[in-house]
């Protein structure tokens, strides 16, 4: 690199080392920051202007350049160098090959510290949106299926044993609910992303007479930052990002491995189309859920940008550290990984075909009604520890006998309790257990239903 295209080559006597150059150098990550740093400047040139450190016609020539730059850039004309250590020196060098050296006036006021974080909320904040649309596109395709299932029984389970009957709707609407906190969480940080670091310059602010305030307002920021140290040393709106994008992986994982599970053999609960599904090399017959395990997998490199932000931070002395440039690429990955993913899944839900014959034979598997039992024997007054005991000893008598709750004889039923009579069989059907779960929030179609539409609702605000 050398000093001709570096931003700090007057004190020094040479370029830097090659390997220097070669740690140093993020314009390969960094260039997509390119759109948000061009945004700043034309907003940093106005300011500028307004202090009276440029005049009309130099405002003019340098947004007219500025808008050839951004051109150029999308274009693909503009390209970065390998001589241009990263976005800002790579732009301020597209800058000068337009204008000489006028170009050298915007650099007035500004830092490389305040503009990297500032091009940095700014991409996020964009990307935040996109990232919410495409959890929207899943949550919605999750809504879909539950509301073909609002009344399809499913066995319930708890430590991945059958516990008790639940409608498969109600069991869809459990991955949504995630997904909408989700979308709260990336709202909630952006109304603290929403400030501009503008104006702190490297560390201190400015003795020009610059507008923060009026910065920050034309690039849809809240407020200008309320100091100026803390304007370039804070990471948080990365940090808490990350945490954001690391759930979310964790929400995805929970559900890829559920729908490896349904689609096993074993279970056999849900076909993917065969859009959505891979194949083997080997084995002709394999159908493989690989959407579901991606997602599951990329969990991993999710949490691990969230590690190294909150590691690369922890001992960083107050201001800007060159380490912070360590911020960008989890970031970006985490936004990426998530537009990889989120469609895809979205897609393998929606064209998912939910096999009700089978949910239907698996939903009173393994003794699932036995808690009606008990809550039936509670009706009658029963304390519940004696109720728990008395179903138990029932169930006992079916694993013995081999058969279901509702095929143990009137004489079995007096032999295990005196309490227990014919009547009892009442409750002993899935479709009743579900039908009497009316509470609010509970599995029966009813209280589904209103979860339905309160999620539709909840979604149509997105
Ligand atoms: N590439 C740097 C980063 O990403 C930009 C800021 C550099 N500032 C500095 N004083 N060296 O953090």
């Amino acid at each position: 690199m050398s000093s001709r295209t570096s931003l700090w080559g007057g004190r020094f006597a040479g370029g830097p080392a090659e390997a220097l150059a070669r740690l140093s150098v993020s314009v390969q990550f960094d260039w997509r920051l390119a759109p948000y740093d061009l945004a700043g400047s034309r907003a940093h040139a106005r300011v500028l202007a307004g202090a009276g450190l440029l005049d009309a016609g130099e405002l003019g020539q340098i947004l007219a350049a500025l808008d050839d730059l951004e051109a150029a850039c999308a274009s693909g004309a503009f390209r970065p160098t390998v001589e241009d250590e990263d976005v800002h020196t790579a732009l301020e060098r597209g800058l000068l090959e337009r204008l000489g050296t006028l170009g050298g006036k915007l650099r007035a006021g500004r830092s490389r510290n305040d503009q990297v974080a500032t091009d940095l909320r700014l991409y996020l904040r964009d990307h935040a949106r996109g990232v919410a649309a495409s959890l929207v596109q899943l949550a919605d395709a999750l809504v879909e299926q539950a509301e073909r299932h609002v009344d399809t029984p499913a066995p319930g389970m708890t430590h991945l044993q059958h516990a008790q009957p639940v409608t498969f709707g109600h069991w869809l609407l459990a991955h949504v609910q995630p997904l909408l906190r989700d979308l709260e969480r990336l709202r909630d940080w952006d109304a603290r992303a929403a400030i501009s670091p503008l104006g702190a310059g490297a560390l201190a602010g400015s003795s020009l007479p610059l507008d923060p305030v009026r910065v920050a307002k034309e690039l849809g920021f809240d407020a200008p930052a309320a100091n100026s140290m803390d304007a370039v040393a804070d990471r948080d709106f990365v940090a808490e990002f990350l945490f954001i994008t690391a759930l979310v992986g964790v929400h995805l994982s929970r559900l890829g491995e559920e729908v490896v599970l349904w689609t096993s053999q074993e279970f056999g609960w849900a076909e993917l189309d065969d859009g959505f599904a891979t194949g083997s090399s080997i084995m002709p017959q394999k159908k493989n859920a690989d959407i579901a395990e991606l997602a599951r997998g990329k969990a991993g490199r999710l949490i691990g940008g969230l590690v190294t932000v909150l590691t690369m931070l922890k001992g960083l002395p107050l201001t800007y550290d060159r380490d912070m440039q360590e911020d960008k690429e989890p970031v970006f990955d985490a936004v990426d990984t998530l537009e990889l993913v989120l469609p895809a899944l979205a897609g393998m839900i929606s064209t998912m075909t939910v096999r009700v014959d089978r949910l239907v034979a698996a939903a009173p598997v393994g003794y699932t009604l036995a808690t009606e039992v008990a809550d039936w024997l509670v009706r009658k007054g029963v304390p519940f520890r004696e109720a728990h005991e008395v179903t138990g000893r029932l169930v006992a008598l079916c694993v013995a006998r081999e058969c279901a709750l509702d095929e143990v004889s009137d004489e079995d039923l007096a032999l295990v309790s005196s309490y227990l009579d014919p009547t009892v069989r009442d409750v002993l059907s899935v479709r009743s257990a579900l039908a009497a779960r009316i509470t609010p929030g509970s599995t029966g179609p009813g209280p589904v239903a209103d979860q339905l539409a309160a999620v539709v609702d909840k979604l149509d605000g997105w």
